[in-house]
């Protein structure tokens, strides 16, 4: 399904939240919506699942004006994960997850296969998390169940405002992984907001950056940390090659359209010292060779097989190039 703004503004006193804010996300993209804190990131989210009405414009989902749409209706296609999950504390995981379905009045064994599978696609075994209490889950783990609660009655629809923010560095990182193996094989239209950039340029399709309620760019990440716009620039930081190397494969760099690994890589996982294989990123390949001292690696497929050499001259030519995605 897909999603538009259009033209909308959202006034809480003689403030403007959001001011003609204008967006089309398409079908199966994964936006995601930076800015600083109190750019008015979530009150445009809220807009799309009608939890905030716009003073003025429209918000379209699946080309219909929300104003026209019931809100019950509207949210049975949109999942919603926020920062602090709100797991329901006195229900079990398995009957958190199954809210939605129940409220769908899904029957008994069509509820608890679909439970089921949530848990193994969010990486929890229902064996052991099923019957677990919401209190006894790590930060990391209630994120998962938040996302498997959001995806329970399937809906096209994902909105996720700041999901990890409240989780360590690391934690974070593998949901974020987790997330992209998940969206992978789903492809929801997602609206996802976050204030972190490297958050933003690991998820996105696509990034809109707001600023005092406006929209000041939309653009693919590898675009985005080439743009010239002075607040651009600043947002993105002395470090923005860096960062667009991390969105980079290496197999990419040689002329190998490879994607990155979804499952993560960071150097290690069997390949002889030396070599970097073409799914790991530029940045893991720079850091590899800053490591070894040298200014080239042997490629290899994931398979181990030798597909070329990456040169630093390779990777300084990608970094410096405007086909980033
Ligand atoms: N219900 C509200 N009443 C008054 N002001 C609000 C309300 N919700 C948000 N705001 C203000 O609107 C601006 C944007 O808020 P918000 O969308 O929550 O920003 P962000 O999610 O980017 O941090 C902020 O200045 C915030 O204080
Ligand atoms: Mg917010």
């Amino acid at each position: 399904m897909t999603l538009e703004w259009r033209n909308a503004d959202k006034t809480y006193g003689d403030k403007k939240a959001v001011d003609h804010f204008s967006l089309e996300v398409s079908e199966g993209e994964l936006l995601v919506l930076i800015g600083p804190s109190g750019c008015g990131k979530t009150t445009s989210l809220k807009m799309i699942n009608r939890l905030v009405e716009p003073s003025s414009g429209s918000v379209f989902v699946d080309g219909k004006d929300v104003a026209g749409v019931s809100a019950t209706e509207l949210r049975r296609h949109i999942g919603y994960v926020i920062q602090q999950v709100g797991l329901f504390p006195h229900m079990t995981v398995a009957d958190n997850v199954a809210a939605v379905p129940r409220l769908l009045k899904w029957d008994r064994d069509r509820i608890s296969a679909r439970v089921k599978e949530l848990l193994d696609l969010v990486g929890l075994p229902a064996d052991e998390y099923a019957g677990a209490w919401p209190s006894r889950l790590s930060g990391g783990e209630a994120q998962r169940i938040g996302v498997a609660r959001a995806l329970a009655a399937d809906p096209p629809i994902l909105l996720m405002d700041e999901p990890f923010g409240a989780v360590d560095p690391l934690t974070r990182e593998v949901l974020q992984r987790e997330f992209l193996r998940i969206q992978s094989t789903l492809g929801k239209t997602v609206v996802f907001v976050t204030h972190d950039l490297d958050e933003a340029i690991r998820l996105g399709d696509r990034i809109a950056v707001m600023n005092e309620g406006r929209l000041v760019a939309a653009a693919a990440p590898g675009e985005l940390l080439l743009d010239a716009d002075p607040f651009i620039r600043d947002f993105t930081g002395e470090d923005r090659a860096l960062r667009r190397l991390a969105r980079l494969s290496v197999g990419a760099a040689i002329g190998e359209a490879t994607p990155i690994a979804a499952a993560g890589f960071n150097g290690e996982g069997g390949t002889p010292a030396g070599s970097v294989r073409t799914d790991a990123t530029l940045k893991e390949a720079l850091s590899m060779m800053l490591e070894a001292g040298e200014t080239s690696l042997e490629a290899v497929s994931p398979a181990g097989r030798r597909i070329g050499k990456l040169t630093l001259e390779d990777l300084l030519e990608s970094a410096a190039g405007t086909e980033a995605s």
